[in-house]
């Protein structure tokens, strides 16, 4: 897919869930290896990337050496990205690592028309997410100050239910307080996440809720209890238009992915 002229393309990857040694697997899965694949058959599929967007879960226990080797992975790209954290990750070293040059924690960010704003949901030590007050607060005053730009936000924990009940339970606890700030602002345009492992597009009052699949496990859609699925990791790709339009889609790696050996998921 090449980039449409006049558009900001964003290649957006989420829930790397990297490991302290690169050679390690979680629930059966070299997340170090998908996570390089991924971004590998991404460039080779896009023909012009702005930026890239990296909705959390980064690593799997916030380890030092697993944001180095993000880091490190993202630099040979030489393009600018956006981290925000996810539960799992350990907000201190992520600001240490992606601490300015072209890979950062920055949460508010303009490209032309847009604007971008990243949006901490993490309660340390918790699954599920919040968006509190001085987020909410931040959130506002960005759209605020810029009326005239249309709006994607970015954050790990989904605003939206997905149908799979055990995932339900690990939603943003006031999403609803989150979206009645949003409604307030109709250049907000969509909001995309993480987290869900597994892909989702839904309308909601004129804007959308998009959620990304992880670069490794998925989730399995519309189970009650927590389960893989055998989808292959993949990325979202977003083209955002002058006028306010989005064009989204999202890719997988090809074929089914084998060698899964669930453990209990530690969250
Ligand atoms: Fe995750």
């Amino acid at each position: 897919m090449t980039k449409t002229s006049s558009c900001l393309s964003i290649l957006q990857i989420s829930d790397l869930h990297i490991l302290a040694k690169p050679e390690e697997s979680l629930q059966g899965v070299n997340t170090a290896y998908y996570f390089q694949a991924v971004l590998r058959q991404a460039f080779a599929e896009l023909r012009d990337v702005d930026l890239l967007l990296l909705t959390g879960d980064l690593t799997q226990y916030g380890s030092l050496t697993g944001y180095q080797f993000i880091l490190e992975v993202l630099e040979a790209y030489q393009i600018p990205a956006l981290c925000l954290p996810g539960n799992h990750d350990y907000a201190d070293f992520m600001g240490q690592v992606f601490s300015g040059g072209l890979v950062s924690c920055e949460k508010q960010r303009l490209f032309g028309d847009w604007q971008l704003i990243c949006l901490n949901s993490q309660i340390p030590g918790e699954d599920c997410g919040i968006i509190e007050a001085e987020e909410l607060q931040f959130l506002e005053a960005c759209l605020q100050a810029y009326p005239e730009h249309h709006a994607l936000i970015a954050v790990h924990h989904p605003c939206f239910k997905t149908q799979s009940a055990w995932l339900d339970t690990m939603i943003i606890k006031n999403s609803q307080e989150m979206l009645a700030v949003v409604g307030k602002y109709p250049q907000v345009k969509a909001v995309t996440c993480g987290h869900i492992h597994q892909e989702m597009d839904m309308p909601l009052n004129g804007i959308r809720l998009l959620g990304t699949p992880s670069t490794c496990f998925q989730f399995k859609p519309e189970s009650m209890t927590f389960a893989l699925d055998d989808a292959m990791p993949g990325y979202r790709h977003l083209q955002l238009f002058a006028d306010g339009r989005i064009e989204t889609s999202v890719s997988r790696l090809p074929g089914k992915l084998t060698g899964l050996s669930p453990d209990i998921y530690d969250h």
